[in-house]
């Protein structure tokens, strides 16, 4: 196990490559599985999400390779149950379920367990299966579901208490590819990552239309064929160095990025006071420190919305920034681990019901912290950046399932950070 000191202080400076997708890369490597061709995948992140993926894949027989960034996936013959011991360490395997389902006629996948970050139920992938004609029994941990005749496009509501499920968009558009007739889905979510499996899969031969819009709709196909695809740039690794070059850096750059998918959190971050700036094709962006910094109101929504995964790092942004930030988390109202750590340091927040008020203090001072979940692990990082002292957080594996090479992008940008074994 390893951990992370971070000597605060340093400025940041020069500028580093934004890469793929962790939440992209996911969904449409178990896409691959809907064909018997090869899938060629590129920018696909080193992260330990997408190995437990690639992992999964070979479980149920896939052949994989991977070089660098580019994975090459050949599904010939699969078996249609993923294994407990893998499903269980990364809840995104539930995007097995509908490629198995669609192309298998039954899927077995484990009920995923619980999460620090708050409830996080399947329902709704459950409840378009079912609309989708697939008989569902849920027994020893296990979801098994079967569809001897095959699955029937429906009209399918996706919407739920905390508004629309990304990666239940993406298990039952996957599903309703090869079903027989057209699926609506209504309330779906429109996020980029949903937008890039959606590409993906009509460059299989797929018709998916709507797709980053709240209705989308799929006319079913009877078979697809293999693909080259490179996936988008991460656009919530992009928001952590943005956050990360306002709080310590001097005209930071951060290249393959993406503009329009970036808007809300650079909205966020300019209405703290910074600046960022766009070249013309909006692939690359400058923070420009501010001198007049204010608290912001802040509450998460879905896409095109302010993303939840981008909460705790504005958190530890706004906790050395002058003034009273709110911060409400609509969709993981639970989603603040990280803010007892951040108090450890000296942070001034009070949580209630699912919001934060934090008032901003003048400096942080640094403290031995632990990760709790991928982005509050991402928040400590971003708070001992300008902490007095070396700040030291535990548990790094959480930050490596979703960054890929963090700290060696930190080094290159000017700062002084060290990983150590525990
Ligand atoms: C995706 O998770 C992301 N993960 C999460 O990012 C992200 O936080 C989340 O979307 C919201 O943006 C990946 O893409 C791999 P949801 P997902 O289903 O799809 C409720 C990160 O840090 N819900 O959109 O699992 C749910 O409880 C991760 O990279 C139901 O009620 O999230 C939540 O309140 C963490 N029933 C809301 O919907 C369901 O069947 C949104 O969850 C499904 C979800």
């Amino acid at each position: 196990m390893d951990k992370l000191i971070v000597h605060g202080g340093s400025t940041l400076k020069g500028s580093v490559n934004i890469s793929g997708s962790k939440n992209a890369s996911l969904p449409i490597l178990a896409a691959s599985l809907l064909t018997d061709q090869d899938c060629i995948i590129r920018r696909v992140p080193d992260v330990s999400d997408t190995n437990y993926m690639i992992q999964i894949l070979s479980a149920l027989g896939a052949d994989v390779e991977r070089s660098s960034g580019t994975v090459r996936i050949s599904c010939k013959e699969v078996a249609d149950t993923a294994p407990y011991e893998l499903v269980r360490r990364m809840r995104a395997s539930i995007c097995v379920m509908g490629p198995l389902l669609a192309r298998l006629g039954r899927a077995v996948v484990s009920l995923p367990g619980g999460c620090v970050i708050g409830d996080r139920p399947v329902d709704l992938h459950l409840r378009g299966m079912e609309a989708l004609g697939a008989k569902i029994e849920i027994e020893g941990g296990n979801i098994t579901l079967t569809a001897k005749k095959g699955l029937k496009g429906a009209n399918i509501n996706l919407s739920g208490s905390h508004g629309p499920t990304v990666l239940g968009t993406d298990n039952v558009m996957m599903a309703a590819t090869l079903a027989k007739g057209t699926t609506v889905i209504e309330g779906a979510a429109a996020e980029p990552e949903v937008v890039d499996l959606a590409d993906f899969l009509n460059a299989m031969g797929a018709k998916i239309e709507g797709a980053g819009t709240r209705r989308i709709t799929i006319e079913g196909v009877s078979s697809l064929h293999g693909v080259e695809h490179t996936v988008i740039p991460d656009r919530i690794e992009a928001g952590t160095f943005m956050a990360a070059a306002a709080l310590a850096g001097d005209h930071v750059v951060l290249r393959r990025v993406c503009r329009e998918h970036l808007a809300a959190i650079t909205a966020a971050i300019e209405a703290s006071g910074h600046k960022v700036e766009f070249n013309k094709t909006g692939t690359q962006c400058t923070i420009i420190r501010g001198n007049k910094l204010k608290g912001v109101d802040l509450e998460t929504a879905p896409y095109p919305g302010y993303p939840t995964d981008m909460q705790a790092q504005m958190t530890a942004l706004l906790a050395t920034t002058p003034g009273i930030s709110v911060i409400k988390d609509t969709i993981f109202p639970q989603r603040f681990m990280h803010c007892a750590e951040l108090k450890r340091m000296g942070a001034d927040i009070k949580i209630d019901h699912g919001t934060a008020v934090v008032r901003g203090v003048k400096r942080l001072t640094a403290a031995p912290v632990m990760a709790s979940d991928l982005r509050a692990s991402a928040a400590l990082v971003l708070a001992g950046l300008t902490a007095k002292g070396s700040t030291t957080i535990s548990r790094l594996y959480h930050i490596d399932r979703g960054y890929e090479h963090i700290d060696e992008k930190l080094l290159t940008l000017g700062a002084e950070v060290e990983r150590v074994k525990e």
